[in-house]
């Protein structure tokens, strides 16, 4: 049976696009990343294409590693570009109706920071911001913040679980009519309409009230990106949003599952949660011309930026002949499940070192071919149950961009799968969920009408 209802889609426009050879693309603007026309324009285009909301996510630090030694100076691959909170007011001026989300750490951050800015990036942008929350996992980032290690893993999510909880509680600070602005009787708000958060944790210490207010969505959407166990409870009790990663449709169906599923015991129903997997697209008139604009990408990739990605798992291979077949792991002691996993993929397929960094650069979930077949794609996971839309994440940029809205949205919304007008005022409601109601407001509703 046809599931009801429509996808949700994000154009996830990071940089110069998700393939590390992006900006060699001749049709690339290689110094984009610093330049605001870049980000206008793709912006612009996603709202053309009616996307649910751009999508920033985000690292603070250089986070790719200069293994082999050269490989980064050869990567323009999220290396440098423009601090995405700074970056979003000024794209909200420029587009009416598509949601603003970007990353911001839990880690690097203080709750009260990340509160103000969004109920700001709200305001601006009337009622389009999304914080997608992540506890930053680097070791380049913690050595930007003062230590030398990045936070233990449970720490980590531990912090994130109470941060994410003050930064709701600040955003509830002031109910919806507290300001009163009466000016004849010289009342600005109504002090029974504002609370203090009084937040005292293991983590933080708040006491609120936060000093901005009134965001027409309520509160910013919350977007979470986790695989793990914390990851996806945290998901299930607080995100309107997730974006997963995705694998294969049987992957992405149990995640899908086994999210949804948690969601009962906060009390909360399963569409209360967007489940949105990063889905690669290149679309061309015929199948031959999708698969020639991918090669030619992957051509693009220099030998050192290809020996890159397979560093952490196979180590230095920059001394042995590309075109010959992966040496048999070295350091046998430190044998790890990535080293395994890889090795048993060369193994199996009889890969050179130049063909095994090829299919890991050009690896995730790719679709190419014309736009049918990748609505087609997009179906099957939507209709199985495997999801509830899509992060794009365009190879190249804006080459990706411009081609879905010209040639996939038009046949999802030929097949019925995708709006052909923003329905909502606000990215909530664009994307389906309920109205955000403030906790003291709940809760004076729930004890007038008691009494
Ligand atoms: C699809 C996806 C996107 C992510 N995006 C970011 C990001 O933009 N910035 C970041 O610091 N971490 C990002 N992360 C990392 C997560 O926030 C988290 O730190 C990491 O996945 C480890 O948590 P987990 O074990 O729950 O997956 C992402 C993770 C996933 C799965």
């Amino acid at each position: 049976m046809a599931r009801h209802g429509m996808m949700k889609l994000g154009m996830s426009m990071r940089g110069l696009g998700y393939h590390p050879a992006a900006w060699r693309h001749p049709d690339v603007p290689a110094d984009g990343t610093l330049r605001f026309e870049h980000y206008a324009y793709n912006a612009q285009t996603a709202e053309r294409g009616l996307f649910d909301m751009i999508f920033f996510a985000d690292g603070i630090g250089l986070r790719e590693r200069d293994e082999p030694r050269g490989s980064l100076a050869r990567s323009g691959y999220e290396l440098v570009e423009m601090e995405p909170l700074t970056l979003l007011p000024a794209l909200a001026v420029l587009t009416k109706h598509i949601g603003l989300v970007t990353t911001a750490s839990t880690t690097y951050n203080e709750p009260y920071h990340v509160a103000r800015k969004f109920a700001t990036l709200d305001l601006i942008s009337g009622g389009r911001a999304g914080w997608n929350i992540v506890t930053s996992w680097s070791e380049a980032e913690a050595k930007n913040f003062n230590r030398e290690e990045h936070l233990e893993y449970d720490t980590r999510y531990e912090r994130a679980a109470e941060f994410v909880e003050v930064v709701k509680g600040l955003w509830d600070c002031w109910e919806p009519d507290a300001f009163v602005y009466d000016k004849p009787g010289g009342l600005f708000y109504d002090e029974r309409r504002m609370h203090l958060l009084n937040h005292r944790g293991k983590h933080f210490q708040v006491r609120g009230p936060l000093n901005v207010a009134g965001m027409p969505q309520g509160r910013p959407v919350l977007v979470q990106a986790g695989a793990s166990e914390p990851g996806r409870e945290i998901a299930a009790a607080t995100a309107d949003v997730v974006y997963a990663a995705a694998d294969s449709l049987q992957a992405a169906r149990a995640y899908y599952d086994d999210v949804k599923g948690r969601m009962a015991k906060y009390g909360r129903d399963r569409d209360e949660l967007k489940i949105m997997p990063g889905v690669r697209t290149i679309v061309g008139r015929t199948r031959e011309e999708a698969q020639a604009k991918f090669d030619r990408l992957q051509d693009l990739t220099d030998p050192l930026v290809g020996l890159a990605r397979v560093y952490a798992a196979l180590g230095d291979l920059s001394g042995y002949d590309l075109d010959g077949p992966v040496p048999e792991p070295q350091r046998a002691t430190e044998m790890r499940s990535s080293t395994e996993r890889v090795m048993q993929r060369a193994r199996s397929q009889n890969l050179t070192i130049r063909q095994l960094y090829k299919q890991i650069v050009g690896g995730g979930f790719y679709l190419v071919g014309t736009a049918c077949d990748i609505a087609d794609g997009m179906q099957e996971w939507f209709e199985a149950e495997a999801c509830d839309g899509f992060n794009v994440l365009p190879p190249y940029l804006p080459g990706c961009c411009d081609d879905f809205v010209e040639f996939i949205t038009p046949e999802l919304q030929r097949r019925g799968l995708f709006r052909t007008a923003y329905e909502g005022g606000t990215l909530r409601e664009n994307l389906g969920l309920k109205p955000y109601v403030n906790r003291h407001a709940a809760a004076r509703a729930q004890s007038a009408a008691a009494e």
